[in-house]
């Protein structure tokens, strides 16, 4: 068992006991459709949200950003409760997803990084030795009061919606840190992958334990579950996958696991990782478009329920055809019995998609599903 995991059970100030009952506040959110379905208990209908639901789709999200640098605004408590409240007003999204980034925390611990509009994070001075190594400091709460204090106003103005905290997983967030930023290839964070195989196990190990920590600080100060994106894994062959990146996404997972919040993994182009994925720790594993949601429910295996997974371009298409493949999407979602999927989409919400086809397609989900 990791040092992380033994230190796991420590009092939380709101005054939750791991594992256990989920404290007042917690609670409110306890008994909807979104916990539920996690939790494989009945629901009255599918709950829907959408990874990257708030931001560039909507123009109220473009009116309050204005003239804020992206890690900035995630940084001021005010801000990012109502970005990430927008997309659940406008919407009625089952669940609202925390406004931040997978960098924060390296920003968080002095690493020079910084969100360019239209790139990504792109890294001022890459981590590719042992020596760049030593400036992965591990992350403590006092890093990043505003976080705490984000999520406790988010949680209270919430109620019974439940928040998702996040994290980036140690592959995708070494991918940024060694590439220096967005990479097709991932060339140089495979070279240290397979070249200097001591090296990349210290560095997916260090930031297991940022994303531990960062997580935990969101758990804490209310979140009511928790999604580990490892966006580019599906990068990888499954044997390089369970020898290099695994270990490093298991400690996360187990960090985390005596706070008793499902636990979500997700990455894109992951068909052949997923039941990989799953084994890593995950409650619910979210699913791209590429396979079937009854194929993946076989990948994965019983007892862990599944996210996804309409093609993000569908919502260009005309209403009818949206409502088409939602519908197939739920059908296959069927193999999993009544309960234990959540419906999104394969990968984020595009900037350019018409926020009226989203709040649409969850009316239907909604409707499509009531039972
Ligand atoms: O609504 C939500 O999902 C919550 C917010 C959220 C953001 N980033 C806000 C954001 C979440 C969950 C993320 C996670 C994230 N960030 C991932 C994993 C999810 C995924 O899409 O695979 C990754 C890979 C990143 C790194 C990152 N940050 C990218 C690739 C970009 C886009 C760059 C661009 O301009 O196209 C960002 C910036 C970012 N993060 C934006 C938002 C709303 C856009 C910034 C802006 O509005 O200028």
């Amino acid at each position: 068992m990791s040092e992380t995991t033994a230190d796991t059970p420590a009092v939380p100030p709101t005054g939750a006991t791991p594992g256990q009952q989920p404290d007042a506040r917690r609670g409110a959110a306890y008994d909807s459709a979104f916990l539920r379905a996690c939790r494989h208990e009945p629901v009255p209908h599918t709950p829907v949200w959408f990874m990257r639901q708030a931001g560039r789709s909507l123009p109220e999200y473009l009116k309050v950003r204005e003239g804020i640098p992206m890690l900035e605004s995630c940084m001021r408590p005010e801000l990012v409760k109502e970005i990430t409240l927008q997309p659940v007003r406008r919407h009625e999204v089952d669940a609202a997803i925390f406004f931040s980034d997978i960098v924060v925390p390296l920003k968080a611990i002095g690493i020079d990084v910084d969100i360019k509009p239209g790139i990504g994070p792109v890294i001022g001075d890459p981590i590719r030795t042992a020596e760049d190594l030593k400036r992965l400091r591990p992350l403590e709460p006092d890093d990043v009061p505003y976080i705490t204090e984000a999520v406790g106003l988010l949680v209270d103005e919430l109620g019974s919606t439940p928040l998702i905290g996040f994290a980036g997983a140690p592959y995708t967030l070494a991918s940024y840190l060694v590439e220096g930023g967005p990479s097709k290839n991932h060339e140089n964070t495979k070279a240290m992958m397979y070249g200097a195989p001591e090296l990349w196990a210290a560095l997916v190990d260090r930031l297991a334990d940022i994303t531990s920590a960062f997580l935990k600080v969101q758990i804490e100060a209310g979140a009511s579950a928790v999604q580990l994106f490892d966006s580019w894994v599906g990068s990888l062959a499954p044997d390089d996958y369970r020898r290099s990146v695994m270990p490093a996404s298991t400690k996360v997972f187990d960090a985390v696991a005596g706070y008793g919040v499902p636990r979500i993994h997700f990455g894109v182009g992951t068909g052949e990782l997923l039941g990989l994925m799953g084994q890593a720790g995950a409650d619910v594993v979210g699913v791209d478009w590429r396979v079937p949601l009854n194929v993946a429910a076989e990948r994965v295996g019983p007892g862990k329920g599944l996210q996804g997974n309409l093609d993000p371009a569908v919502l260009f298409a005309p209403t009818r055809a949206v409502e088409t493949k939602a519908r197939e999407v739920l059908h296959a979602a069927q193999a999993l019995g009544t309960s234990g999927h959540i419906f999104n989409l394969g990968h984020g919400v595009l900037p350019s998609m018409d926020p009226d086809a989203l709040s649409r397609l969850v009316a239907f989900v909604h409707e499509a599903s009531a039972r």
